[in-house]
């Protein structure tokens, strides 16, 4: 806490130092308005460049302040770039807040054609240097530009504690480049909503409410605010935990080199880290996706000596490299997270096609394609048992073991799945399945695929089997550009498939939406998720609450308590809104089952004057439910009431 603190305030200090040794480095914080508080501003004018730098030792580029033709004078000139990777950089990590979500925005001039890539450098938790585009061709016809110069809008960069060495850097051509009105804002912070339950704590007598995460959301306070509010009953790695993102290419190679054993594949969690330690610190169960797949695994683990260009190995290698692959995959993560509970693990992903048959054999292909290297060195899916056999051996005690899939309800698909988990129930190495439930709301709920009745008709199947089901990236998509009408069919969808669910909630342990808000899910075009842009509960959330009682406590309801009793003013019991003669959680409940829904839920003129507990006076509001938490949770007491503030 301290330390953070001191850290906020050293920034502070900082930038406030930087603005002031210069002052006519800041220009007009208006020109950022809509974008937040200015923390640094440069316009150069006066001469001093020094919070810049080119990338290196090998980079040429020599900065300096020049003053012909800038935008009200001097501008930061880029010269003598010989690559095209070459500078101009501003380091960030020594300046700005880890987990705080910025702004960065400039002018930048080259010549006519000069097209720029705005880009962003840090060393990852293991050390190594990585590389993204954060925005791409920047360019005279692309962005608004005058006399030359072009205005780069405010493009968002965050970054984790673990990254070291952040740098933003402009790239592109071997051009000079001249950069003016450099500006870091603070993205303005959003507060989510309040008087919405927990969605986890709706179902937390029924099973785990989980989303998936990338480690970009760890930086958007609201992103996490939600996943704290709502899904912090179980997190999956939206690609960190995946093979491409765990097999390390130069480690395998290099391993292979000095002991001549290419069987022992070199793995590293460095791009899950971020994500991990969030999960530790909050104490927040981790599904583990996925062993074994046929896509974003790269083909080279499938080949001699690990070489794009090598062939094929045999059966026995790619065994010996899938129980090595396994065996280290668990023993990292319990000598990394010994304290996470990692309760699930998708061990085989997506191995059937729709028809129940193995996929195709070939190079990886996307998610969906029907390629699969597994297929192409087992020559069928013989590859499914020892992956759930080896999973038994190393996983930890408590990790329950999944195959998962979409389309699971696909009658051919859904038959090869009953099939496959009896036998490998038999052999007691299965726990469960993982059912996907990527769905389709389309222009009616009669239209929207799969039907509520076949998901319901799958999941009877499944559950049937005796194994547990989880269910692991739900989203539902609506028509792209939805409209009013379009967000009303995805929540009676949603309705329907998550009514489906909740009635086979003795046969599901956890239920997993792909994502937080819209705008970031892997499908962001069809809105497919239960949060929108601005971080707002959609129709299709408060549809699938309907029905249930809404506690807004993260603690759970505590049911061995007396309630609480206390004075009564007239015949005004404050807190009592249901006016049983006690102040308790199911108080709160109805308050915010009445605000949400007053058709279905009322109170009595009197409990309306029992509910009024804070700013008495100003009617029923979800901040008197709120209240009536504080005093079961003993933050007031039921004589304090009403509060008025
Ligand atoms: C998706 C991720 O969400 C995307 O970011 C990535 O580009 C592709 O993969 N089935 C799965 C998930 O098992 O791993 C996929 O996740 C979605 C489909």
């Amino acid at each position: 806490m301290k330390k953070k603190h001191f850290n906020r305030i050293a920034a502070a200090a900082l930038a406030s130092a930087m603005l002031m040794s210069s002052a006519n480095a800041v220009f007009a914080a208006d020109d950022s308005a809509a974008t937040g508080k200015v923390i640094f501003s440069f316009d150069f004018e006066d001469g001093d460049v020094s919070a810049f730098c080119n990338r290196g030792e090998n980079d040429t580029t020599e900065l300096s302040a020049a003053d012909e033709g800038g935008i009200d004078g001097k501008y930061l000139l880029a010269s003598g770039r010989s690559k095209e990777w070459n500078g101009p950089a501003f380091r960030l990590d020594d300046k700005l807040e880890p987990y705080t979500e910025y702004y960065i925005s400039a002018k930048v001039k080259g010549k006519y054609y000069t097209n720029v890539t705005l880009s962003n450098q840090f060393d990852n938790a293991d050390g190594v240097t990585k590389y993204n585009n954060l925005l791409q061709n920047i360019s005279q016809q692309n962005y608004p530009t005058e006399d030359g110069w072009v205005t780069i809008p405010p493009t968002k960069i965050s970054f984790t504690d673990e990254m070291k060495n952040v740098y933003v850097y402009f790239e592109g051509g071997t051009d000079d480049l001249f950069i003016d009105d450099f500006t870091i804002t603070e993205v303005p912070s959003v507060e989510i909503e309040q008087d919405i339950p927990g969605l986890k704590d709706v179902f937390v007598n029924d099973f785990k409410v989980g989303t998936a995460l990338t480690p970009a959301a760890l930086s958007s306070k609201p992103t996490m605010d939600i996943v704290e509010k709502h899904f912090s009953g179980s997190i999956t790695a939206g690609n960190e935990m995946k093979p491409d993102a765990v097999l390390d290419k130069a480690a395998c190679q290099a391993y292979f080199e000095e002991t001549g054993d290419d069987t022992v594949p070199q793995i590293t969690f460095g791009a899950a880290k971020p994500l991990l330690n969030y999960c530790q610190k909050n104490n927040i169960p981790v599904r583990i996706h996925t062993l074994v797949w046929h896509s974003q695994t790269p083909d080279w683990f499938f080949k001699v000596g690990y070489a794009d260009d090598g062939e094929w190995v045999d059966k026995e290698t790619m065994l010996a490299r899938m129980e090595n692959y396994i065996k280290a995959y668990f023993e990292e993560l319990i000598k990394l997270y010994p304290d996470i509970d990692f309760y699930a693990c998708d061990v085989v992903n997506e191995a059937w096609n729709d028809q129940g048959a193995p996929r195709n054999p070939g190079e990886q292909g996307d998610h969906g394609s029907n390629n699969s290297a597994w297929v192409q060195v087992f020559g069928d899916n013989s590859f499914i048992e020892p992956a759930f056999t080896f999973a038994r051996k190393y996983a930890p005690e408590g990790c329950k073991l999944y195959y998962n899939d979409f389309n699971e309800y696909m009658d051919g698909k859904l038959n090869a799945i009953v099939e496959m988990a009896t036998d490998l129930k038999a052999k007691g190495v299965i726990d469960g399945i993982g059912m996907q439930s990527h769905l389709d709301a389309r222009q009616s709920l009669d239209s929207s695929f799969p039907s509520v009745n076949m998901y319901n008709k799958a999941l009877d199947k499944y559950a049937e089997l005796g194994l547990d089901i989880q269910i692991t990236e739900l989203d539902a998509t609506t028509p792209e550009n939805p409209t009013d009408a379009d967000f009303k069919v995805q929540a009676d969808y949603y309705k329907g498939i998550w009514d489906s669910i909740y009635a086979h909630k003795d046969s599901i342990s956890a239920v997993i939406v792909w994502g937080v808000t819209d705008d970031g899910s892997w499908r962001a075009k069809k809105y497919p998720l239960l949060f929108d842009a601005d971080y707002k509960a959609k129709p299709a959330f408060h549809s699938i609450i309907e029905g249930h009682d809404v506690p807004i406590s993260t603690n759970p309801p505590k049911t061995t308590e007396s309630p609480v009793t206390t004075t009564t003013t007239g015949d005004t019991l404050y807190g009592d809104a249901n006016c049983d003669g006690k102040v308790e959680i199911a108080d709160a409940t109805l308050i915010l089952q009445f605000l949400t829904n007053k058709d279905e839920y009322s109170l009595t003129t009197q409990g309306m004057k029992n509910a009024d507990v804070s700013g008495n006076g100003d009617g029923v509001t979800a901040q008197d439910a709120l209240t009536i938490q504080q005093v079961d949770a003993g933050i007031y007491k039921a004589s304090d009431l009403p509060i008025n503030k």
